[in-house]
């Protein structure tokens, strides 16, 4: 029996249908494209209102498609689930099942349930959380995602994830640890440590053993963690995301800097400029209180890439307010930046306020934004021409197969032309001949 799934949302949905690949084909189904598939699985986002119209598009065409895939089955997982529950078989009439974020190990025997006709089966539980069988990954990757903190106890005032995550909870570094070996003795050369609010890990709950001793007398969970993962051979990059600025403590910026490892890149969501606003978001933080710690990444690395998330049209954000964020993000120079239209989140506090800002003035926000981050990215991006910059070989340019592509240190993507010798894994030196916004090209040295 052969099974596809289709992920929405961000890193967390991306290793979680992983997980649950690696636990199917454990259960005896193979991998396939979506249109030879018996089973078709979606992972469903809830994080704004067009990422769940996406999922709930995608689910009626496949329920549709069972008029002429027979015995096809078809199930929703992941973050909508969670929200949405048993609503969402009456949105998406001819469900097969629904499972949410918490109970991705329940899915091999949940698909027998429904096989043996026993459907439609809704399993939203809250208990469950992480397992062992849900450590599995893909074969024959170079770059690796590893869940370390789970869920958020941030509460921002848009945000849906806690409600659909559930509370903060980091994993143990011993089982990270042990992950990470396995996937550096099967070929990985790069890891992504994951969560929300990463730079937090260790916070609510205790991660380390009492007799762990750090060599470079690391007191704080994260930097430990770096150091553990940096020592593992065969591991040549380690990065992390997502930060906050409450976990840049001058540790973990000094872990950074001095483990080889470790990558000079951070993704540090500020989501406005404008300190009314970012207090109304409940961020925790003030637009000094960010610079600064860009001022300390950047002090201790000066080639740090810094790339980050922004919300236009909060409610009651003025003209005023925007201009304190585009003029922000100029002054901070972000090598990348995500920019989202806010939308009301049903059960945040935030979609009790007024959602002022009407739709063709977000647009416009956005679109400034965008703009002005093209140009910027470009300028840091140019001044890489006539550089040597190391990066991690992926293999084919999805753009085009005549050409190659690999990632820098710094995350930025860089497209050259094969060269003999140059194989998928390797570390090559490339010279920097040519820069856009997003891409950087340039021919093996
Ligand atoms: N934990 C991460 C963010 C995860 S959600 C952090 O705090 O940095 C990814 C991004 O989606 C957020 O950074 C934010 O910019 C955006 N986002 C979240 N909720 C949103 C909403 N209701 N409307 C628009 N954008 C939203
Ligand atoms: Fe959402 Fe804030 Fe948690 Fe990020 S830190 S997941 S934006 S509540
Ligand atoms: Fe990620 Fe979307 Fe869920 S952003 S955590 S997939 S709501």
């Amino acid at each position: 029996m052969k099974f596809h799934i289709r992920t929405y949302g961000c890193q967390m949905n991306k290793r979680d249908s992983e997980s649950v690949s690696s636990l199917l084909q454990r259960h005896g189904w193979t991998h396939s494209v979506e249109d030879d598939a018996d089973l078709v699985l979606v992972n469903t986002c809830s994080v704004r209102g067009k990422a769940e119209d996406k999922a709930l598009g995608k689910l009626g065409l496949m329920v549709a498609s069972k008029r002429t895939h027979e015995n096809r089955i078809v199930g929703v997982i992941g973050c909508m689930v969670q929200r949405r529950k048993d609503q969402l078989f009456e949105k998406v009439p001819g469900l097969d099942f629904a499972v949410g974020t918490h109970r991705l190990s329940a899915i091999p025997a949940i698909v027998d349930c429904v096989q043996a006709g026993q459907g439609p089966v809704l399993d939203a539980d809250e208990e469950g959380g992480f397992s062992e069988e849900l450590c599995g990954h893909e074969e024959g990757g170079i770059s690796a995602f590893v869940n370390i903190l789970f869920g958020c106890d941030r509460r921002c005032a848009y945000c849906i994830v806690p409600s659909v995550r559930g509370g903060e909870w980091s994993r143990p570094a011993a089982g990270i640890i042990s992950e990470v070996t396995s996937l550096a003795a099967a070929g990985v050369k790069e890891v992504t440590l994951l969560g929300q609010s990463v730079t937090l890990y260790g916070r609510k709950n205790s991660v380390w053993p009492d007799d762990h001793h750090s060599e470079a007398g690391f007191k704080d969970p994260l930097p430990r963690l770096l150091e553990a993962v940096n020592n593992i051979d065969g591991i040549s990059r380690v990065r992390f995301t997502s930060g906050h600025p409450e976990g840049c403590s001058d540790e973990l910026v000094g872990a950074m800097a001095v483990l080889p490892a470790v990558c000079e890149h951070l993704h540090l969501p500020f989501q406005s400029g404008s300190d009314r606003i970012l207090k109304a978001m409940r961020r925790g933080y003030t637009s000094d209180g960010y610079s600064d710690v860009v001022a300390r990444l950047r002090s201790a690395m000066p080639g740090i890439a810094l790339t980050t998330d922004v919300i236009v049209g909060f409610p009651g954000e003025t003209q005023e307010d925007f201009q304190k964020t585009s003029s922000f993000m100029r002054e901070i120079g972000f090598d990348n930046a995500f920019i989202f239209k806010y939308s009301p989140r049903p059960g945040t506090p935030a979609a009790d306020w007024n959602d002022d800002v009407p739709d063709d003035e977000k647009q416009r926000r956005n679109h400034v934004l965008l703009a002005d981050q093209d140009v910027t990215g470009l300028a840091i991006n140019e001044k890489l021409i006539g550089h040597d910059v190391e990066v991690l070989v992926e293999g084919e340019s999805l753009r085009n197969s005549d050409r190659w592509s690999g990632r820098t240190r710094t995350n930025k993507i860089v497209v050259f032309p094969p060269r003999e010798g140059v194989e998928r894994g390797n570390v090559a030196s490339v010279r920097i001949e040519r820069a856009m916004a997003q891409t950087i090209y340039g021919t093996v040295v």
